[in-house]
């Protein structure tokens, strides 16, 4: 039971969410039925050297569009590229926002989208600063991964260089995407590693958003439905990467993980994944990931009936208490990076608790946690990696 039952809640979602094999098609009938005539393409290089951006133009410029591409983006994207995306969107007089790509793509299009309106640079707009008074332009998220499901959730994660964390914007309305074009196609070619990396993130998103102190019954149901699709479809997609059915269902668990967060914050793993991105620029997937299991050990205390019924969902035997151990394996089966090889050393532990502890998302943990906990939880996270090379030998054996 949520402590906070008698706390107005509720759940908003202005995405219209639009999903098929293959419904990159109609990227030019969605955009143009937003009255966009001249959109912003925000996109990576890989993206691009991937074909994809291509592929994407075709269908805008079928419908008469006419994209102007910004291809800078790179993962953690910083305040320096949020606004030079901005400025370059007003220069070019465009009227709308395509983001193609992970969720680095479409967070610095929901940045650039506030920056464009409101004015200013985003670091303003840091939660809790200067309010997101009116909703970005029409923006169309078109998700290459299936992880962060910032297709569909009201939030935007920028770093700030200078203070070495990355600060969340949004938790209102007004950040969200018009409309989420999801093509479970996209993410066929994806590295294995990044399907590691991003389908952990979307089980973790599920996972603290059902246990998280803000939970309500529409974000529980999804998160449920999230975590059944990783827990039967994440190692088939990590196996057998042109898989489309489990392509399709990892899809939709990053939406509907997505979803489970309406418009409040996961927990202790992104409290922790969060903070430490900022310190060393790690692959926010993996690096979730990672810490995923250290954190469901230590929190299984708050909410024992809810961990209970993660078990259930991952189709465990659910009178045990060790159902964070189900995702100890699957980090080992993912082959997930050890915090060592993300860039991180043992004695950074206590300044990274410390980060852990100020971010904002620690406040909604299913248990009490400051930062002598995150310590013992980072030492939990470094000692499971250790044990990594053995698996990855196995993992590697046949290849
Ligand atoms: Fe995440």
């Amino acid at each position: 039971m949520a402590v906070l039952d008698s706390v107005l809640k509720a759940y908003q979602s202005p995405t219209r969410m639009v999903h098929a094999i293959g419904a990159l098609s109609a990227l030019g009938q969605e955009s143009a039925a937003l009255n966009i005539k001249r959109p912003l393409v925000v996109t990576d290089q890989g993206i691009v050297k991937a074909g994809l951006l291509d592929e994407a133009l075709k269908p805008l410029r079928a419908a008469g569009l006419e994209p102007v591409v910004y291809d800078q983006v790179r993962a953690n994207p910083g305040i320096q590229l949020v606004d030079a995306g901005a400025a370059y969107y007003k220069k070019e007089r465009c009227d709308g926002l395509i983001a193609i790509g992970g969720g680095s793509s479409i967070d610095s299009a929901k940045g650039i989208g506030v920056v464009a309106v409101h004015g200013g640079s985003i670091v303003q707009y840091e939660w809790g600063k200067d309010p997101i008074h009116s909703r970005i332009p029409p923006l169309v998220a078109v998700p290459t991964t299936a992880g962060t499901g910032s297709e569909v959730t009201l939030w935007a994660v920028i770093t700030d260089p200078d203070r070495k964390i990355k600060f969340n914007v949004g938790g209102t309305p007004n950040i969200a995407s018009w409309v989420a074009l999801i093509d479970p196609q996209l993410s066929v070619n994806l590295p294995a590693g990044v399907t590691a990396g991003t389908g952990m993130d979307a089980l973790t998103h599920a996972i603290e958003c059902y246990t998280m102190a803000y939970h309500q019954p529409f974000t529980d149901a999804v998160a449920i439905h999230a975590m059944e699709y990783c827990g039967r479809w994440l190692r088939v997609a990590y196996a057998q990467g042109h898989n489309l059915e489990a392509r399709y269902h990892m899809s939709m668990a990053a939406m509907l993980a997505g979803l489970s967060y309406g418009t409040d914050s996961a927990g202790a793993a992104h409290a922790m994944s969060q903070s430490a991105g900022g310190v060393h620029d790690a692959p926010h997937g993996a690096l979730t990931g990672r810490l995923l299991a250290p954190v469901m050990e230590y929190n299984y205390a708050g909410e024992p009936e809810r961990f209970a019924r993660i078990a259930q969902a991952l189709g465990l035997d659910t009178s045990n208490k060790t159902v964070w151990k189900a995702a100890e394996v699957a980090t080992e089966d993912l082959d997930i990076p050890s915090l060592n090889e993300l860039g991180f050393a043992e004695d950074e532990i206590p300044m990274l608790a410390k980060k852990a502890e100020e971010d904002s998302q620690t406040i909604g943990n299913p248990r009490d946690v400051d930062a002598h906990n995150y310590e013992k939880i980072y030492a939990r996270a470094f000692e499971a990696g250790r044990h990594r090379k053995v698996t990855r030998q196995l993992a590697h054996a046949g290849s």
